[in-house]
């Protein structure tokens, strides 16, 4: 496994894989890894002759620059956890790396990035947009993997990609849950150990809102069960509960006729946990 931080040391490397007729597929992280990201890594596998792995801590999708600076870092163990699982190559960029210095070009989904989780984390989608952008520039991989626990984000990458012409496959991947259910964040470390038992009530609010929307329930019933039980958990702070249209996020009301998105992000103890999914009538 070789390691990069210069897109054009990476760039020159992919070319020669290229050469030899060998397809790439990309999983973008920002480290800390956990069997989440090594679940995209697997599929990436499957999918595509070498894998690349990206670990770039973005400022960009930060509004707090506490939440930037206390992201957990550990990149000696990520490699290893890389080297392990086979990868090819990783980028390890710096931030001129990325943004040489006077960048003034972003990337936005308008509509996307400013509904829902962006309208709560203001900038938040463009910044993201904006890396994976620069990020595909630079390696070109013939498929990328996401996760689907960021949903909003798989969405926002989907419409950036056709709207672009990137030529390249986007594949979501089935979120990645301990046993308890909490499904897998970076941010879990962050938790303290009352409030990791208290985060659980987001996936068991997911559980409920799908069997409330297979016995035939409105989004309105959906969405105030959905608020009511994270209210009711003493420890979370309720950022926000949407149902939307799968895919469009666009609002929806009344009985369901297609797939929902239901996003949940709530902070325990001031950590931010987001966890997002579609739900079927
Ligand atoms: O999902 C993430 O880890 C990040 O948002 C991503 C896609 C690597 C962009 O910084």
């Amino acid at each position: 496994m070789e390691t990069f931080s210069h897109p054009g040391d990476l760039r020159r490397h992919l070319d020669g894989l290229r050469r030899q007729g060998r397809s790439i597929g990309f999983v973008p992280t920002m480290g800390f890894l956990h069997a989440g990201h090594m679940a995209l890594v697997a599929r990436a596998a499957q999918e595509a002759d070498r894998v690349v792995v990206s670990i770039f801590v973005n400022p960009t999708q930060f509004g707090d620059p506490h939440d930037l600076e206390t992201y957990p870092r550990d990149t000696e163990r990520d490699l290893a956890m890389l080297r392990e699982a086979g990868v090819d190559a990783v980028f390890l960029p710096g931030v001129k790396d990325i943004y040489p210095e006077g960048s003034e070009t972003i990337v936005e989904t308008m509509r996307l990035a400013n509904v829902l989780h962006g309208e709560v984390r203001e900038g938040h989608f463009r910044g993201v947009a904006t890396v994976v952008t620069k990020l595909f520039n630079i390696v070109q991989p013939d498929l990328a993997c996401f996760g689907e626990k960021d949903y909003q984000q798989l969405q926002v990458i989907r419409t950036m990609v056709r709207d672009l012409h990137f030529p390249l496959r986007v594949i979501g991947c089935p979120t990645v849950r301990e046993a308890d259910g909490l499904a897998m964040s970076s941010r879990n470390v962050k938790l303290d150990p009352e409030d990791r038992v208290a985060a659980l009530v987001l996936n068991r609010a997911l559980d409920r809102a799908q069997e409330m929307a297979s016995a035939g329930a409105t989004v309105e019933e959906i969405q105030a069960e959905v608020t009511g039980m994270i209210q009711a958990e003493p420890r979370s702070h309720l950022r926000a509960v949407d149902v939307t249209e799968a895919v469009t996020l666009r609002p929806v009301s009344g009985k369901p006729s297609g797939p929902l998105a239901l996003m949940l992000s709530a902070d325990f103890g001031g950590v931010l946990l987001i966890d997002q999914r579609e739900i079927f009538p």
